[in-house]
């Protein structure tokens, strides 16, 4: 079976027009991309993860033939986004963040039913897949089926456009900030169905999102994209492997005597304090590239000295410190 979406090397430019004044203009150059390649499988979310501007929407507008390429190749299924693009196109189901093309005087349905005309389903499919559709992005619920487009709030927006990018049941995904604007139960919702729509229905999804902890729920894989370039990728606990940060490790002693405490430590580590806290305990937080090489130690050169441990925590790095350390 080939890879849901290959991309090797994409190279996209902007030419746009800066006016200097009344009459002049200048043309300006944006690199949008300057070299993309990544692979996405089947029953696979890969995550594309980055800053503002960094050049998410501008390869999931390749990868859905919006947009073409300056160079480097894209393929969705084995076929090539340039020059097979109807083939593409039969292959995707797209939502992009700025929804257009849904009519305002139509009601949600109705534009589903459009939508299922133009792509070409006959209607008996039409309308199972839109009754199928309407259920699980909860629709009806939201009381959304019969009320006109230009009546729907943000929330019922993002659900229609969902609906409309798996009206055709496609095998690749293509959802650019499918979450955005939405409150947490909704936002729960569609994590919940794009996770089961690849590991259920073996579909490839790629998905944009600025929402750290959101990428960590959903994606198997992240692309951290900054400038155009993919500055590092993999699991989430691989990015969180990959930066160097000092973590501190947080021992809490009931009634522990402090300078003893202190003498403990010394030799074992170079960073720690040993503080009071507001309940009458000490609190020891010791900073350290690797907690998980010398946590043991320091634990039972502390229960040696008699020392009552009340509770270890071990500050992780984050998501979010992963993606300020590769977006700077
Ligand atoms: N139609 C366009 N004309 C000119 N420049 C553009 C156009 N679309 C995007 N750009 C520029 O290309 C770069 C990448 O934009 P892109 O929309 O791909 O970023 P993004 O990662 O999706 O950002 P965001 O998180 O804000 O959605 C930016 O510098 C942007 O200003
Ligand atoms: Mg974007």
């Amino acid at each position: 079976m080939p890879s849901a979406i290959i991309t090797k090397n994409l190279r996209k430019v902007y030419r746009v027009k800066k006016r200097l004044g009344l009459i002049k203009s200048q043309e300006e150059i944006v690199e949008a991309l300057k070299g993309i390649s990544f692979e996405v499988k089947y029953r696979e979310v890969v995550g594309l993860l980055g800053p503002n501007g960094a050049g998410k929407t501008t390869t999931i507008k390749i990868i859905s033939t919006l947009l073409i390429p300056d160079s480097g190749e894209a393929y969705v299924d084995g076929y090539d986004v340039v020059r097979q693009a109807n083939e593409v196109r039969k292959r995707i189901g797209l939502m992009l963040t700025v929804e257009k093309g849904f009519y305002g005087k139509l009601t949600g349905k109705e534009n589903l039913e459009y939508f299922a005309a133009l792509y070409g389903l006959s209607r008996s499919e039409a309308e199972r897949r839109i009754s199928h559709l309407i259920k699980i992005l909860e629709l009806d619920k939201l009381g959304a089926v019969d009320k006109l487009f230009e009546e729907y709030s943000l929330g019922m927006k993002a659900r229609l456009s969902i609906a409309r990018a798996l009206l055709k049941d496609s095998p690749v995904l293509l959802l650019d900030e499918p979450t955005l604007g939405l409150d947490p139960p909704s936002a729960r919702k569609i994590r919940e169905l794009v996770k089961s729509l690849a590991k259920e229905e073996e579909k490839a999804v790629l998905y944009t999102t600025h929402n750290m902890f959101e990428a960590e729920l959903v994606c198997d894989k992240i692309l951290l994209i900054n400038k155009g370039l993919i500055v590092a990728e993999g699991s989430p606990d691989e990015l969180k492997s990959k930066i160097p940060k000092l973590r501190v490790i947080t021992i809490t002693l009931r009634n522990s005597e402090r300078v003893r405490v202190g003498e403990v430590l010394a030799p074992l580590v170079a960073t720690y304090t040993v503080t009071g806290s507001e309940f009458g305990e000490t609190v020891v937080k010791v900073s350290t590239k690797n907690p998980e090489e010398i946590l043991g130690e320091v634990i039972r050169a502390l229960v040696a000295c008699g020392c009552d441990i009340s509770s270890v925590r071990v500050e992780e790095p984050t998501l979010e410190d992963v993606f300020i350390y590769f977006s700077q």
